[in-house]
C-alpha cells in the first residue's frame, strides 16, 4: 500500500471541502492615499488601479469599499505641506485628520485604521527628527505619540505606528490611555524591514529620504531573531496587533511570529509586490486573478490573520464570484 493524497483530489467538491486555509474578505484591510486639493482622484503611475484621492471625493471611493464588504482601510496623507518636525502629521487639521472625520460621516461602521509615521511630512524625508545627520529616537517619540493621539481625537478606530523607533508603541499607549483611548488598539509595524519592495510607496507617498537610507531603524532582511524581538518588546509596550512588512519574501517571519505569539498577526502585501503582479499581468506573463489569490492564499497559509493590500478591491471581487 501507498499513500493515495490524490484521492482528496479527484473533484471540486471534495477539494473545496477538505481545503485548509480560506481567504476571507473579513480579514482585509485596504491602503487609502489622501491628498490636499478639490475634485482629486488621479491613478498613481507607480501603483496602476490605486489612487490620490481628495476628502471632498471619498464619498463614491468609501461606499464602493462598503459595497464590496471590505472591513477597514489604512489612511495614508500627503500632506500640504512639509517642516523638518512633520507638523502636518500632528495637526488637528492635517490631512488625515480631516479625512478620518470625512470618512466617519459617510460610514461611521468602517474600521479606520491610520498608518502613523512622520516621512511624508518631514521635509528630509526620514521617519524620525533628524539633526546631524542622525535621526533622534526620543524626540521623535513624543511627535508620534502626539500624531496618533491627534489621529484617534478625529475618530480614527486604530492606529498603526510604521517609523520603527524604539519604544514608539510605549508613548503612543501611554497618551491615548492618558486622554482617555484606553480601547483604542495598536496594530505596530512590529517587523518592517529596510525593503527594496517600498519603491512605488516613496512615489506615491513623496516619502523617500532626501539623504541616506533607513536602515538605521528599519530591520536588516537576513534577520529572523531580531524580529521576535522586536515583536515581543512591542506586545509588551502594548501592542494589540503584530505586522510583518513586506509579506512575500518574509513568510518564515510571519509564521514565526504566529508560532510564537497568541495575538493576531497582520501582514502587509507591499507596494512593490502590488506592482510586480500587476507588472508581469499586464505583459501577460501571469493570470492576474489566479496568481493574487494565490498569493494571498500564501500569506494567510502562512499565519497572517490579517493583510493589507492594494488588491482588496479585486480579492473582494473574486471572493464573491466565488
Ligand atoms: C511609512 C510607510 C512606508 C510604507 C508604509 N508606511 C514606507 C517606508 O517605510 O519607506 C510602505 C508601504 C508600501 O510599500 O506599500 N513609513
Amino acid at each position: 500500500m501507498f499513500y493515495r493524497g490524490r484521492r482528496l483530489r479527484t473533484s471540486q467538491t471534495i477539494r473545496t471541502m477538505v481545503q485548509e486555509t480560506r481567504l476571507s474578505v473579513k480579514n482585509l484591510i485596504y491602503p487609502l492615499f489622501l491628498v490636499e486639493g478639490n475634485n482629486i482622484k488621479k491613478e498613481i503611475p507607480s501603483l496602476k488601479g490605486q489612487y490620490h484621492i481628495s476628502i471632498d471625493r471619498l464619498e463614491e471611493e468609501i461606499k464602493e469599499i462598503l459595497s464590496l464588504k471590505i472591513p477597514a482601510i489604512l489612511l495614508f496623507g500627503l500632506p500640504g505641506y512639509k517642516d523638518d518636525l512633520a507638523s502636518n502629521a500632528y495637526d488637528d487639521n492635517g490631512i488625515v485628520q480631516k479625512g478620518i472625520r470625512k470618512i466617519k460621516e459617510i460610514a461611521p461602521d468602517l474600521l479606520v485604521v491610520t498608518d502613523v509615521c512622520l516621512c511624508q511630512y518631514t521635509s528630509h524625508g526620514h521617519c524620525g527628527v533628524l539633526k546631524d545627520g542622525k535621526v533622534l529616537n526620543d524626540p521623535t517619540l513624543e511627535l508620534l505619540a502626539k500624531t496618533a493621539l491627534s489621529h484617534v481625537k478625529a475618530g480614527a478606530d486604530m492606529v498603526a505606528p510604521s517609523d520603527m523607533m524604539d519604544g514608539r508603541v510605549n508613548a503612543i499607549r501611554d497618551i491615548l490611555d492618558d486622554e482617555g483611548f484606553e480601547y483604542t488598539p495598536i496594530m505596530s509595524y512590529s517587523v518592517k524591514y529596510a525593503s527594496s519592495f517600498y519603491g512605488p510607496f516613496r512615489e506615491v507617498a513623496d516619502s523617500a529620504p532626501k539623504s541616506g537610507d533607513r536602515k538605521s531603524y528599519q530591520m536588516n532582511p537576513a534577520n529572523t531573531n531580531e524580529a521576535l524581538m522586536e515583536a515581543e518588546a512591542d506586545l509588551m509596550e502594548g501592542a494589540d496587533i503584530l505586522m510583518v512588512k513586506p509579506a512575500l519574501a518574509y513568510q518564515d517571519i510571519i509564521y514565526r511570529l504566529k508560532e510564537n505569539f497568541d495575538c493576531p498577526i497582520a501582514a502587509y502585501n507591499v507596494s512593490g509586490e502590488y506592482a510586480m503582479v500587476k507588472a508581469a499581468a499586464s505583459q501577460g506573463l501571469i493570470d492576474e486573478k489566479s496568481v493574487v489569490m494565490e498569493m494571498l492564499t500564501g500569506i494567510k497559509r502562512a499565519g497572517a490573520d490579517l493583510i493589507i493590500t492594494y488588491f482588496a478591491k479585486d480579492a473582494a471581487k473574486y471572493l464573491r464570484e466565488e
